[in-house]
C-alpha cells in the first residue's frame, strides 16, 4: 500500500509545504507549521445543485423519537471516585483523556484501574512511556495480582497498536501516554502537534468503531495546560485532570469536560505506598485545626460535591513601593477585586498592606462564593481577630460591597450541618424558605459585606486602626 504523504499546514492561513518552515512562507506567522497526513482521495466534491427531474436521494437521517432507548452500561473502574468524576463510571466507547504533571501519578492511577476492570472485562494496557518489566513492578506493588486478564504492550508505533487494539478487541484500553506514540508515516517528533492529532484521531475512529473505551495519558505544558493540539481536548469525551500538592500526599482528580456527566466533579486519593487509595471524609482533608487569625471557612462546590475547606490570610504593613499580594488556590484577580471592595466600602486602608492567601490543602477554588470568606480572612488578620469555631462563610461580593447569593446553597449548608458546623453567614434572599429549619445550623443574613463581617466577627471589624 502506498504510503499516505504528509505535508505541513499552515495553522494562521492554511498554506501548505512539502517541508517544515520556521516561519509560514505565505503569511509570515512563526511556528504556524504543523504536520498533517493528506486525505487518501481528493475529497468528494460536492454535487451540482439536484435535478427536480430526478428521483429524490435515499434518507439517511432517523426520526429523534423513533430511535431505540439503550441505556448506558458503564464499567466501574474498581474506584468509587474515580467512577464519580466519570459521571458513573466508564461508558463503552467512549474515550477519556487524563493529564497532569509529571510524577503525579497518571499511571498509577490507571493501571490501579486497570488491574480493577480486568476482573469483570478485557483490559489492554499499552505502556508507550515504560518497557514491560517496569509496569509489572509497578502492577505488583499496586494491586492484588492474583489471576487476571490485563494484558500489557510496550509500545510506541502507532501502527503496531492498533493492530494489537483490533487484534484483541478489548472493552478498554490504556495509552500511557499520547505524547510518546508515533505514527511512522509523519517525519515529525513524537509528542509534537502533528504527531498527536493524528495518533488520537486514528485512535479515536478504531475505539468508536468497536466499542473500546479509550483512556489517554497526556502530558501538560509549564503552564499546566494539556501538551499538543487543542483540537485534542475536543475529540476526547471527557477531559480529566490529575492534581495535587507536590509536597502532599493527596490527589485531585478533577473533570473539566464530560460528556456523560457533571464537570468540575471532583474525586479525591491519597498516594500511599499500596498505589492511590479514596479518601473517605474529603473536608477534613481542607480544614485546619487550629483557629488562628485570619482563618476562615468557607463551603466550595466541585461538581455535586461540596466541601468545607479553610482560607488562611496574612496582612502586614508593606515595605515595598507597591505592596505584595500572592495568592495560592484562589485567582490573584479575584483577591484584587476584594482588596478593592474592602477598601472603598469599609475604609481599611489595604493598599498599605502586603496581603497573602493560601486555600488549605492545595485545593483551587474558582467560584465567587468564596468571595466573603476571603473578606472575612483579610478583615481578620488586618484586625488581629479570631473568627468563632463552628463558622461558614458563603457569598459572592458585588464590587458596590452588596453580596450576592449563590448558587448550590442548600447543598453547601447541608455539608457545613454534617460536619459541625453551627453558625453559617449567608447573603439575605437566597430563597431558603423551609430549609433552614431542618438544618442544625444558624442562619445569620447579610445585605452587604459590612454586615455580614460585623455578623461573623464583631463590631470590632470597624475600629479604627
Ligand atoms: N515504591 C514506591 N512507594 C511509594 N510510592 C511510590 C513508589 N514508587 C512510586 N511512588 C509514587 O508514585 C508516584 C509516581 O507515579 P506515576 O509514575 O504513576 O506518575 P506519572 O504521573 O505517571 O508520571 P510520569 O509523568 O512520569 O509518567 C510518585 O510520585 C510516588 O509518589
Ligand atoms: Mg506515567
Amino acid at each position: 500500500m502506498p504510503k499516505p504523504a504528509a505535508v505541513f499546514v499552515c495553522q494562521s492561513c492554511g498554506a501548505k509545504a512539502r517541508q517544515f518552515f520556521g516561519r509560514c512562507p505565505e503569511c509570515g506567522s512563526w511556528n504556524s507549521l504543523v504536520e498533517q497526513l493528506q486525505p487518501a482521495t481528493d475529497g468528494r466534491r460536492r454535487r451540482e445543485t439536484p435535478d427536480p427531474a430526478q428521483a429524490p436521494a435515499a434518507r439517511r437521517s432517523t426520526a429523534m423519537a423513533s430511535l431505540d432507548d439503550q441505556p448506558l452500561q458503564r464499567l466501574q473502574t474498581g474506584s468509587e471516585e474515580f467512577d464519580r468524576v466519570l459521571g458513573g463510571g466508564l461508558v463503552p466507547g467512549s474515550l477519556v483523556l487524563v493529564g497532569g504533571d509529571p510524577g503525579i501519578g497518571k499511571s498509577t492511577l490507571l493501571l490501579q484501574s486497570a488491574s480493577a476492570m480486568a476482573h469483570h472485562s478485557s483490559v489492554l494496557y499499552v505502556s508507550a512511556e515504560e518497557s514491560a518489566q517496569q509496569v509489572k513492578l509497578r502492577w505488583q506493588r499496586l494491586s492484588e495480582t492474583g489471576e487476571s486478564d490485563l494484558q500489557l504492550l510496550a509500545e510506541t508505533d502507532l501502527e503496531l497498536v492498533l493492530e494489537e487494539l483490533e487484534a484483541l478487541r478489548p472493552d478498554v484500553a490504556i495509552i500511557d501516554s499520547i505524547q510518546a506514540l508515533h505514527d511512522a508515516n509523519l517525519t515529525s517528533a513524537p509528542g509534537s502537534v502533528g504527531q498527536v492529532r493524528e495518533c488520537a484521531a486514528a485512535l479515536q475512529r478504531l475505539a468508536k468503531r468497536q466499542t473500546t473505551a479509550l483512556m489517554l495519558v497526556g502530558h501538560v505544558t509549564k503552564e499546566g495546560m494539556l501538551a499538543g493540539p487543542k483540537v485534542l481536548e475536543h475529540l476526547v469525551d471527557a477531559v480529566l485532570t490529575f492534581e495535587g500538592d507536590r509536597f502532599a500526599s493527596h490527589r485531585l482528580l478533577r473533570a473539566v469536560k464530560n460528556r456523560f456527566g457533571a464537570t468540575h466533579e471532583l474525586g479525591l486519593f491519597e498516594m500511599q505506598a499500596q498505589g492511590l487509595a479514596e479518601v473517605g471524609n474529603p473536608s477534613e482533608l481542607f480544614l485546619s485545626d487550629a483557629r488562628a487569625s485570619g482563618v476562615a471557612t468557607i463551603v466550595a462546590c466541585e461538581g455535586t460535591r461540596s466541601l468545607v475547606v479553610d482560607l488562611q490570610a496574612l496582612v502586614n504593613v508593606t515595605s515595598y513601593a507597591s505592596p505584595r499580594r500572592t495568592a495560592t488556590g484562589i485567582g490573584t484577580n479575584r483577591l484584587h477585586q476584594i482588596l478593592a471592595v474592602l477598601e472603598k466600602h469599609m475604609g481599611l486602608p489595604l493598599s498599605r498592606f502586603d496581603c497573602y492567601l493560601a486555600v488549605a490543602g492545595g485545593l483551587e477554588v474558582e467560584e465567587p462564593a468564596a468571595d466573603l470568606g476571603v473578606a472575612a480572612a483579610v478583615v481578620a488578620s488586618f484586625r488581629d481577630l479570631t473568627l468563632p469555631a463552628g463558622t461558614v462563610l458563603i457569598g459572592e461580593l458585588g464590587l458596590g460591597g452588596q453580596l450576592r447569593p449563590v448558587g448550590q446553597l442548600e447543598l453547601r449548608l447541608q455539608e457545613a450541618a454534617r460536619l459541625g458546623f453551627q453558625r453559617a453567614v449567608v447573603p439575605r434572599g437566597s430563597g431558603l424558605g423551609g430549609l433552614a429549619a431542618g438544618l442544625d445550623l444558624a442562619l445569620l443574613e447579610a445585605e452587604s459585606v459590612t454586615e455580614a463581617l460585623v455578623l461573623a466577627l464583631g463590631d470590632a471589624v470597624n475600629d479604627q486602626k
